[in-house]
């Protein structure tokens, strides 16, 4: 695997990558689990040659975020990578992304304000505005995200869409822990009874799942029945538990023509992440099914 760190040497890698094969990208912040490896082996699947980037992008973390500890785990990353068949590694500094004078920003209006953006002001704009750049840098063919984050997923395919960038963008479905808690990063911060006590987020998808499957289209009904599962554990600070269409994150009255419910909560001082895709026939699928 090419360790690259600086935007010139990545961009003639690639040049030369794409003169005779296709290329993915897996995208990550680094502290990999088996969720950004999953990405790494469909990646794999799809493409000829694997590259992956490696870059906690400051301006998509708020004032008083985690930006400064998020955890930081090079050498362990690199040896996955390589070990999954990553042949390309993007790893730049801060200042090579974002040179002094740096003043241009991608915003993809209103979708960036839904959900997650809506709790973290900027969020999605940094996040557009880093990809944006990757995109520009590694020239993918195909670019792979996980529908954990699926309001990202919804704001990275409206740019895609609207800048006409010609690359496709894969959404894979999450990966759980076996007890359901969707693998994260942030797990790491948990202490074991936090740990214990965030299986909540999953707990209150299931719940609503259940009642899909006994044929409740109601939104709201299964708002409710998400809300239940979090009253019985009030240390949890619930953000959200919202029942959307999964591109345009608008609330939706009913889940009869597909829906994507999603949910955010604070155990302790970490901020979790989950959801669950509900495509017409009420089964649950990979997000990028609904997009197929
Ligand atoms: O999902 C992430 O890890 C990040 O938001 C991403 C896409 C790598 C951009 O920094």
């Amino acid at each position: 695997m090419q360790v690259i760190t600086t935007v010139r040497e990545m961009q003639h890698a690639s040049i030369a990558f794409k003169k005779t094969r296709s290329l993915g990208l897996v995208p990550t912040m680094g502290a990999l689990h088996a969720g950004h490896l999953s990405l790494v082996q469909r990646a794999l699947a799809d493409c000829d040659a694997v590259a992956a980037s490696i870059f906690v992008n400051p301006t998509q973390f708020a004032a008083g975020e985690d930006y400064e500890t998020y955890p930081r785990t090079f050498d362990n990353d690199c040896a996955k990578l390589e070990a999954a068949g990553v042949s390309l590694l993007f790893a730049p500094i801060a200042a090579e992304m974002y040179p002094a004078g740096a003043a241009t920003f991608v915003e993809v209006a209103d979708l960036s304000n839904r959900l997650d953006g809506a709790s973290r002001p900027g969020h999605f704009r940094g996040v557009a505005t880093i990809v944006a750049k990757l995109f520009n840098i590694v020239a993918p063919d195909r670019a792979y995200f996980g529908q954990k984050d699926a309001a990202q997923v919804a704001v990275l395919r409206a740019m895609v869409r609207d800048l006409n960038l010609p690359i496709q963008l894969i959404a894979c479905p999450i990966v759980r822990e076996p007890d359901g808690l969707a693998m994260s990063s942030r797990n790491r911060y948990l202490s074991p009874d936090q740990r214990r006590r965030a299986l909540i987020l999953h707990h209150s998808l299931h719940a609503a799942d259940k009642l899909l499957r006994s044929g409740e289209t109601c939104a709201e009904a299964l708002r409710i029945a998400m809300l239940d599962i979090f009253a019985a554990e009030p240390s949890i600070r619930i953000d959200y538990a919202a029942i959307v269409d999964p591109a345009t994150l608008l609330p939706v009255a009913d889940t009869t023509h597909g829906a994507l419910l999603a949910v955010a909560a604070w155990v302790g001082s970490t901020r979790l992440i989950d959801n669950l895709l509900i495509e017409p026939s009420s089964a649950a699928t990979p997000i990028e099914a609904a997009h197929a």
